[in-house]
């Protein structure tokens, strides 16, 4: 998440001017663009102990912060001068404030700011984050995969597990060393934005693909060359009622009204299979269970997760959660936030206040000194496990790889492996012939933005050629180049004088994230319904393409066109839904989702007795 600028948020265009005066002053801060040649400090404490008996109170509270680098960017002597523990990148944060960024300016991003974490007094090197949820999605020029909810439809772990060991090379070759991935979240009401972002709608779905994005993340075991990996956001975030929703979010952020049996027989299971990985990471939910928000829930959080489950790596907090704890001051909502078991708290500004806020609570006795170095035993072992203490740099030999055609070719897999199949009256695949007319239109056919959704590049997601891959228009020319097949864009001026022998369109959801994307009616808008309808009179048989995050009410297309793909939010490699259309390879998607016939059925689930447009599970193969 990305907030708008904060007392301590300066998001926006580096200020070399501002550098300048303060090197011009002798500012003792190192400049931010520290050049390579620099020795580094080593760090002065040589284990997790040997730290925590050298640390002050005030350097173990600078150890459980977390801040968005922006917030630092132009001050980075602050990083030394208060012992920050951690930054990150919230979506759309990339170097110098702006969304974007090539690979190379993230690795240099990364190596400047863990240089002035090296000056500290004991020279504890920073840990870094980002949200890397479909691939290094940030990055300008990554290889981004479809969503999970697209994954999910793959059925397939291993696949999985190659896309995340994909990610974690190119989140490498940036030097970040912690993943905000993958969510575990049990997305039980479509009508939730972050929908897209589970892997389906029953435990065992994210249960097996979670511990398996694990496992491609970190490796069987932390290391250098491990990306840490963050099961999110704990728990039950996929199960609160609509209308609960925090703020003006409908049902993000909102209550999961249910008894602890449910709560544990749908949102904990992958949360086990997590751990069972050793994830290394668990992200609070800004959500409440039965009113009482996770960010201040001692039971689920320590007595649960922490006691019952064994896990004993780093709980985070989510983006200014802990502002969303009940208290009549900062100091005692971070109280609650810590003494609930919140080990690092992702501020994600003001770091001065919180680690004030943290210091004074402990002296004031209201959270125990135990507690903190609970805390940051947790955080300094995960910092030792990744090497960050010997190898706080990126390893540069990552970075030239990043959205090779290599890994695009994975991603090109994945898609193809994520397409279901709804509706197929003996259209596809097609196998055009010479001389063969297609049409291809849908404000998505040729907009590889609106192709990839949220998180990709900026938070939000937006239309356009926002990075580098291959929209489903290009694919198809690339298909049938030298076919005498004559293929012909209309994009969604259908209104003009056209007609062909097959119609393909493209369309669906724009890009969202979060709660921006709670939607009451989950309807196809009239545009694309028009279009559709359009494109299927003026064209002897016609393909729709729905690129949406999760179901859409589509009883109407679904009699219009002849053939019907759910293609998700695949991402940068259009080429793996071409790849199904023309039949190099079957259609083996699978919903991982109940598709309802109606949205007045949300929440829809396998089994709740209602009678769904499509079962969680369907998938035609022609
Ligand atoms: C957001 C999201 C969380 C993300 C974090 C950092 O608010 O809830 O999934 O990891 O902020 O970007």
């Amino acid at each position: 998440m990305t907030h708008p600028p904060t007392r301590f948020g300066r998001p926006g265009r580096f200020r070399p001017l501002a550098l300048a005066c303060s090197l011009a002053a002798g500012a003792l801060a190192l400049p931010l663009l520290t050049p390579a040649s620099t020795a580094m400090a080593a760090p002065s404490c040589t284990s997790t102990q040997d730290c925590l008996e050298q640390m002050t109170l005030e350097e173990k509270a600078g150890q459980m912060t977390q801040v968005n680098h922006t917030n630092v960017m132009d001050n980075p002597g602050d990083i030394a001068e208060y012992g920050i523990g951690s930054l990150l990148s919230g979506g759309g944060a990339g170097p110098g404030g702006q969304a974007g960024g090539t690979a190379t300016e993230w690795a240099d991003m990364y190596d400047d700011y863990q240089h002035h974490a090296l000056q500290s007094r004991l020279g504890i090197p920073l840990i870094y984050g980002v949200d890397a949820v479909h691939g290094h999605n940030n990055v300008e020029g990554a290889t981004i995969f479809p969503h999970n909810i697209g994954l999910g439809a793959s059925q397939d772990m291993r696949l999985v597990q190659r896309v995340q060991d994909i990610t974690r090379q190119e989140v490498l070759g940036t030097g970040i060393d912690w993943n905000f991935a993958p969510a575990v979240s049990v997305p039980r009401d479509d009508r939730w934005g972050r929908t897209y972002e589970g892997f389906g709608e029953v435990s065992w779905i994210p249960s097996i693909l979670g511990e398996y994005a694990v496992r491609g993340l970190q490796g069987e075991e932390l290391g250098a060359d491990s990306v840490a990996a963050t099961a999110k956001h704990y728990v039950a975030d996929g199960g609160t009622a609509w209308g609960t929703g925090d703020s003006d979010y409908r049902i993000d952020q909102g209550d999961a009204q249910m008894s602890e049996a449910e709560l544990r027989r749908v949102h904990l299971p992958p949360y086990r299979s997590a751990i069972r990985a050793d994830v290394a990471s668990i992200m609070v939910s800004f959500s409440s269970w039965n009113g009482l928000k996770m960010h201040q829930h001692d039971y689920l959080v320590t007595e649960v997760l922490k006691g019952e489950l064994g896990f004993e790596g780093v709980v985070l907090s989510d983006w200014a959660g802990v502002r969303q704890v009940e208290g009549n001051s900062y100091a005692e909502k971070v109280r609650k936030a810590v003494n609930a078991g919140v080990d690092m708290i992702m501020v994600p500004d003001d770091y001065e206040q919180n680690i004030s806020a943290i210091v004074d609570e402990v002296r004031a006795g209201r959270i125990s000194q135990e507690r903190i170095d609970d805390a940051v035993r947790r955080i300094l072992d995960l910092k030792f496990e990744q090497e960050l203490f010997g190898h706080p740099l990126t390893d540069r030999s990552y970075t030239d790889d990043v959205g090779s055609p290599e890994h695009r070719q994975v991603a090109r897999e994945a898609v193809r492996k994520s397409q279901v199949l709804l509706k197929n009256d003996g259209v596809l695949p097609l196998s055009p012939t010479s001389g063969t007319e297609i049409v291809v239109g849908g404000k998505t056919a040729d907009n590889l933005g609106y192709q990839l959704g949220g998180w990709s590049i900026s938070w939000q997601g937006q239309g356009g050629d926002v990075t580098e891959g291959t929209t489903f228009w290009e694919a198809i020319q690339d298909e049938t180049a030298g076919t005498g097949t004559d293929v012909r864009f209309v994009g969604t001026d259908t209104g003009s004088d056209y007609s062909g022998d097959i119609g393909i369109w493209v369309g669906g959801e724009t890009p969202y994230a979060e709660g921006q994307g709670d939607d009451a009616d989950l309807a196809l808008s009239q545009a694309d319904q028009r279009h559709l309808t359009d494109i299927c009179a003026r064209t002897e048989v016609c393909v729709a393409m729905l690129v949406s995050g999760r179901p859409l009410i589509i009883n109407d297309a679904l009699d219009t066109a002849d053939a019907f793909v759910a293609s998700w939010l695949p991402g940068t490699e259009g080429a793996g839904m071409t790849d199904v259309v023309f039949g190099h390879h079957d259609f083996t998607g699978r919903l991982p989702v109940t598709w309802p016939a109606s949205v007045d059925q949300e929440p829809i689930t396998i089994g709740d007795g209602q009678e769904p447009l499509f079962q969680m599970g369907y998938g035609l193969t022609p």
